[in-house]
Parts: structure tokens; sequence; C-alpha cells
């Protein structure tokens, strides 16, 4: 068995919401809200589940306009994280994009997301511009590093 069998990718619906915001509650300090997800679901985002062994690992949310993917949201539960999950579903969304012939994929990060940053650089992402005060943060606010990489 390898590290990655019994994975598994499917679209997210309403009744996976419960689920979902247990998860955004356990590993943000600025969850999104259950509305954020259903409107996401309702404007026809590409809204993805991860599951390992029947049991949700993770989440993403994608949004597409013209030839670019936006990446608006990837989780990894707690109890799955550091296990190359991220990496997975990362890899799951730029392989939606390719498939699509979409050309660029961009995304944000919080300048202190220290773990997020190195996947996405080593996935290929670069820096294209910071943009301040894009995120709530218990200080104030935080800036975001809007990165991108070609597809
Ligand atoms: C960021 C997140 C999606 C990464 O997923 P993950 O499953 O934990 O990460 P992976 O195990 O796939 O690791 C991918 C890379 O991230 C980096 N990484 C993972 N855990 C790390 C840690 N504890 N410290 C430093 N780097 C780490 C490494 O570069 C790693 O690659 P490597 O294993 O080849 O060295 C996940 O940790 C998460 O959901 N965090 C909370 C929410 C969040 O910050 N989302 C991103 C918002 S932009």
């Amino acid at each position: 068995m390898t590290a990655f069998d019994g994975i598994s990718f499917r679209q997210m619906g309403f009744g996976d919401l419960d689920r979902v915001m247990e998860i955004e509650r356990e590993i943000y300090d600025f969850p999104w809200t259950r509305g954020n997800f259903g409107d996401s679901i309702e404007s026809g985002y590409r809204c993805i589940v991860m599951e390992r062994g029947g049991f949700m690992a993770g989440y993403g949310v994608m949004m597409d306009v013209l030839d670019e993917a936006h990446l608006l949201n990837l989780s990894v539960a707690k109890n799955w994280q550091g296990m190359g999950m991220g990496r997975k579903l990362l890899e799951n969304f730029m392989g939606i994009a390719k498939r699509e012939s979409l050309k660029f994929f961009y995304l944000e990060v919080r300048l202190s997301n220290s773990v997020a940053l190195k996947l996405y650089e080593s996935a290929g992402f670069r820096e294209i511009a910071v943009r301040p005060n894009y995120y709530p943060a218990a200080t104030g606010r935080e800036a975001a590093r809007l990165m991108g990489a070609e597809i």
C-alpha cells in the first residue's frame, strides 16, 4: 500500500458543510462561513472534497475566470496535515486547470503562513505582488502574498 492509497476527490455538496465547517473552525483563526461555501457551490465554483478511507481529509474551492484559475480555499483537517495531503489536493486543482486548458493559476496566502508558502513555492508558484491589509488578523489586518504559476 502506498501512502496515497484510498485518496479520492469528489464534488462538495450542501450535505458536506457540517464537516467542512468543523474542519474550517479547527484550522483557521478566521474561518469562512457556511454561507461562503454555499455561495461557492451555487456559483458553480469548483468545490472539491478530498477523502481518505471514506473520511473527509480536506477540501478546496477554485474559481475559473476566462483562462485563469483562482484558488480561494485549500484546507486539510488538522489530523491529516503534514502527510502530503495538501500537496495532493493542490495537484488535483492544478490537474483540473490543465484539463480545462486554463493558462494561469493564482492564489493568495497570508505572509505569516510559512507552511502553505513552502507548499506553493515547491509546486512552482512565484510571488507576483503583496496585497496590504488583505486578511483580518488578531492585530488588525495582515497582508497577502499574491502568487501565480503558469499552467
Ligand atoms: C497548508 C496546508 C493546505 C498544507 O497541507 P499539508 O497536508 O499540511 O501539507 P503537505 O503534507 O502536503 O506538505 C506540503 C509541503 O508543505 C510544507 N510543509 C508541510 N508541513 C510543514 C511544516 N509543519 N513545517 C514547514 N513546512 C511544512 C513542506 O514544504 C511540504 O512539502 P515536503 O513534505 O515535500 O517538504 C495545510 O497545512 C492546511 O490546511 N493548513 C491550514 C489552512 C491553510 O493554511 N490553508 C492554506 C491557505 S492559503
